[in-house]
């Protein structure tokens, strides 16, 4: 199995602020890897690093065996990596159809189409609502397009950035179970997620971040027994 992501000492922020210190995490070809942790810990910031959208000061970033630490977003976009950030993900007043031509500006037409219909075969719930406004779509559907616009440019790493925040859970079920189907069709996937043990029981394995650090790793099977994780971090309540 090869690693398409290999992060090592990895310290970066915003200009200068610093954010993370010194994070190792990697990511093997097929795998679906989530990052929990507290609000503020840093992992939204540690995936802009990774994409290129936040500063990166120091570490070693390799996407599958290459250096591409401190690369731009397009060229990373280039070589299959795609991203769904945690808010502002679509744009509300473009409809469903033009959001995702906005996410394949650069292809060409029929190809474009292609794609789309591809992604739809995969998102049903778009389809009837392609010349809508996204700012009509439910929360969950909202967050399929989200998804469906970053899978236009046809990645084979995805990065979600909490893909269920907010949402019912019905939804939040419908999309991390989507998120899994997306490895039968050769994604592998980097997700931060609220909804820790959601997310993990669908998991190889994760990290737990805090203060901009890893503070632990394993499979996630391990993970979600973990008595002592539980209480912390999976907000098991005594009497669960
Ligand atoms: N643009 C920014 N400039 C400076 N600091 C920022 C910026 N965005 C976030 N931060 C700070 O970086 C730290 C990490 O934030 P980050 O958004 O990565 O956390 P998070 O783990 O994703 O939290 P949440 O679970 O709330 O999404 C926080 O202290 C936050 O205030
Ligand atoms: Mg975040």
């Amino acid at each position: 199995m090869s690693r398409i992501l290999d992060v090592k000492n990895l310290i970066g922020g915003y200009g200068k602020v610093q954010i993370m210190n010194d994070v190792d995490l990697y990511v093997d070809e097929g795998e679906f890897v989530t990052v929990i942790g507290p609000n503020g810990c840093g992992k939204s910031t540690f995936i802009k690093i990774v994409f290129g959208i936040a500063t990166y000061y120091s570490g070693s970033v390799k996407h599958k065996g290459e250096e591409v630490s401190g690369w731009r977003t397009d060229s990373l976009v280039n070589r299959g990596i795609a991203y769904v950030p945690q808010v502002d993900n679509v744009f509300p007043s473009l409809s469903v159809r033009e959001n995702l031509d906005m996410g394949g500006i650069h292809l060409p037409g029929p190809l474009l189409n292609e794609r789309i219909d591809e992604i739809l075969e995969m998102f049903e719930d778009l389809k009837p609502r392609m010349s809508d406004v996204a700012a009509s779509l439910s929360g969950g559907q909202r967050q399929m397009l989200a998804i469906s616009r970053a899978l236009i440019s046809n990645p084979d790493f995805l990065l979600l950035d909490e893909p269920t925040a907010a949402l019912s859970p019905l939804y939040q079920k419908q999309i991390i179970e989507r998120i899994d189907a997306l490895r039968s069709k050769g994604i592998t996937v980097l997700i931060v997620e609220q909804n820790a043990r959601l997310s993990l029981a669908r998991s190889d394995r994760g990290y737990i971040f805090s203060n901009g650090k890893v503070v632990h790793t394993n499979k996630a099977s391990e993970i979600l027994t973990d008595p002592q994780i539980n209480e912390y971090f999976l907000g098991t309540k005594k009497g669960d």
